[in-house]
């Protein structure tokens, strides 16, 4: 029987778009970010039921393209389209699941962009003009006096260029007030804060008139005006109405259904179109405002020492192919603060692959279906009788739930991440309370093993569900790991309980093979142990507390507690007997870090010589091992 959760909030239209990247360059990391939160984005709201629309694109005219295109000797189109076509091979491989891809070159495009220029004519807000102004190419706008720093573009550290000419020019500044008043009226219009308030502060200095054309005598590559066939459009006013072209003319089925649901998602560059001139734009052409701009921050590239440090962002993004998609996305939309900027590095990168992809997530899920599969024969049991250990995962599965959705509300990725790795926690010191492996060795238990299988298996269940947007290949494969393949699933399924006994489950082949840092072992690391001293209690400031990673475990035989550990410090390998036997599953401890005491006296336990002691708390009989929250290597001393 199927028993269904809470009923499912009304449904939602969600409309999300990324900028439309310009063609003059390979696709990158920067726009691989925007394009994947972008993704996860939509993945989680379709899970949660949503009607949702997603475009993405690439905006192909003005100066800078027909310079790209003039400098590869090739015809701007023909150059557009091998570099469109660069962008779209590149979010297929990565699974981008786009609804729509939009090129400014298309007819489609051009065609609303006219019909809105015509509009914005007739109505007397545009007009010919003159004015000089110094220009960035690579912003493509004017910037004023005050917003240049030491005379040079704050983005692209060049100096302006002065260009005076005749031309068109939008009637923007009529739309100050109503703008400051509209964003006051809507906290939640630019998210986060800090970009609201940007945009409040640009709105402070008197607002110009937007020049919006380009002499065809001088630039080619562009929308002819409808009203002037001597100038074509400028990029700003070409490129942001990609956002309502895409969606069709006024009164077709897309239009009518997703705007103004509109939610933007951008770069904090290109803050100021977005929250300033596009919001007048839309009101001076009688088109409702969108809904939302979110505004994240740059990935700056970290110097890392793991290879030759990535020397640009395009052979950041080549690191996805290195690593995986799934590592790579879960990389980005871990470490990155929403709105703040972020660093990027192989080793960053790597040291959360191995720490929470390869360690907490893998072995979680090679633990529960290794066990299913050696003590139930790979299939799920019903669950006997609950204890409040259950209780207590049920729990922190509804609370999991309830964090990502308010983080997601926010495109806080890195909270909803942060929150389903709790999740992970908790049901990894399940594991390690309930001691499967030694309910099973006793027959009258096993009423209590069948309800901490059960529990296990469900919670891989909750897992693939909450990973779904965020890691789609992996959830799939935790999903036909506990046999449930491609079956459609929804948010509403995140409630306890919904996965039916006698579910077959195989062992999973590990989802994130550990990869093994190159780094060279810190010096300190060598002589662990060696000129220390040995150490009394009082004695506490000699004690050489180390990293260790534990690389094989065996039971000691005739003893209940002991586990005959081989863990690495720094170089070296050595054997720690622990008294952990009880409490922790041999074949779960391999690659976890813990902390050991590296300059200990040797001793000798049940006829095998301990070189070292690995620490753990404990209350109660609980015992927990003391692990590292960071991945550092193996040797690091503990301070
Ligand atoms: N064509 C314009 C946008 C028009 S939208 C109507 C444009 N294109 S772009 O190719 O330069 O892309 C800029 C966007 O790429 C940024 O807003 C951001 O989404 C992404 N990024 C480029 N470099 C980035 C980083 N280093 N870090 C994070 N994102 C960045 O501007």
């Amino acid at each position: 029987m199927r028993h269904f959760g809470q009923p499912m909030a009304a449904q939602r239209t969600f409309y999300l778009t990324t900028p439309i990247y310009y063609v003059n360059a390979a696709p990158h990391l920067g726009h691989a970010y925007t394009t994947i939160i972008a993704d996860a984005m939509c993945r989680y709201r379709r899970l949660a039921g949503d009607r949702v629309y997603f475009l993405t694109g690439t905006d192909e005219h003005g100066d800078k393209i027909a310079q790209a295109a003039a400098g590869a000797g090739e015809a701007p189109q023909a150059y557009a389209d091998r570099i469109a076509s660069a962008f779209r091979e590149t979010w297929n491989r990565l699974g981008i699941s786009y609804d729509d891809f939009i090129r400014t070159t298309e007819e489609r495009h051009k065609r609303v962009v006219q019909a809105i220029l015509a509009r914005l004519y007739e109505a007397g807000e545009i007009y010919f003009g003159k004015y000089g102004g110094n220009y960035c190419f690579g912003c493509e706008r004017f910037y004023t006096d005050k917003e240049l720093v030491d005379g040079k573009c704050p983005d692209h550290q060049t100096a302006p260029t002065f260009i005076k000419e005749q031309n068109y020019f939008f009637r923007m500044g009529r739309y100050q007030d109503w703008l400051v008043r509209y964003i006051d009226e809507r906290p939640d219009l630019i998210r986060p804060e800090r970009y609201r308030n940007e945009v409040l502060g640009f709105l402070r200095e008197p607002l110009e008139d937007l020049c919006i054309s380009r002499p065809r005598s001088r630039l080619q590559w562009g929308i002819p005006l409808p009203f002037d066939d001597r100038y074509v459009t400028y990029v700003w006013f070409d490129a942001l109405i990609n956002y309502v072209s895409a969606l069709g003319q006024p009164g077709e089925p897309r239009r009518e259904t997703f705007w103004p649901h509109a939610q933007h998602l951008i770069g904090k560059d290109i803050l100021k179109p977005h929250g300033v001139y596009w919001p007048c734009m839309l009101k001076a052409a009688g088109i409702p405002v969108y809904r939302r701009l979110n505004v994240h921050g740059y990935w700056s590239l970290g110097g890392g020492k793991m290879s030759k440090s990535i020397g640009n962002v395009v052979e950041a993004l080549a690191l996805t192919d290195t690593y995986g998609h799934d590592a790579f996305r879960y990389f980005l939309l871990r470490e990155m603060t929403f709105g703040l900027d972020a660093s990027f590095s192989e080793e960053a990168l790597v040291g959360r692959l191995n720490a929470d992809l390869a360690n907490d997530l893998g072995n979680l899920v090679s633990r529960v279906t290794t066990l299913i599969v050696n003590v139930a024969s790979g299939v799920l049991p019903a669950p006997g009788p609950e204890t409040p250990q259950e209780a207590l995962v049920g729990a922190a599965l509804e609370k999991t739930r309830a964090e990502v959705h308010a983080a997601m509300e926010e495109f806080a990725f890195q909270r909803a991440l942060a929150a389903i790795w709790e999740f992970i926690g908790v049901v990894n010191r399940y594991v390690d309370g309930t001691t499967p492996w030694v309910l099973a060795r006793d027959p009258a238990r096993k009423d209590r093993l069948d309800t901490v299988l059960y529990t296990l298996g469900e919670s891989l269940r909750c897992l693939s569900l909450l990973l779904a947007a965020f890691l789609p290949n992996t959830s799939l494969k935790i999903r036909q790991i506990i046999g449930l393949g491609e079956a459609p699933m929804t948010l509403a399924d995140l409630t306890w309980g919904k996965l039916a006994p006698g579910a077959s489950v195989r062992k999973a082949p590990a989802l994130f093979p550990r990869v093994e840092e190159k780094k060279a072992v810190p010096a300190e690391s060598r002589k662990a142990g060696a000129d220390r001293g040995r150490v009394t209690v009082a004695d506490f400031s000699k004690v050489d507390l180390r990293v260790a990673e534990i690389v094989a475990a065996e039971p000691v035989s005739k003893s209940r507690k002991l586990l005959k550990l081989t863990v690495k410090v720094g170089a070296e390998q050595r054997i720690m007997v622990a008294g952990i036997a009880e409490q922790y599953d041999p074949a779960g401890l391999v690659g976890k870090k813990v902390i050991v005491v590296a300059n200990l006296e040797p001793a000798t336990l049940m006829g095998i010589q301990s070189n070292g002691m690995i620490l753990a708390a404990s209350e109660g009989g609980t015992l927990s091992l003391l692990t590292l929250d960071r991945d550092l290597p193996p040797g690091s001393p503990v301070k």
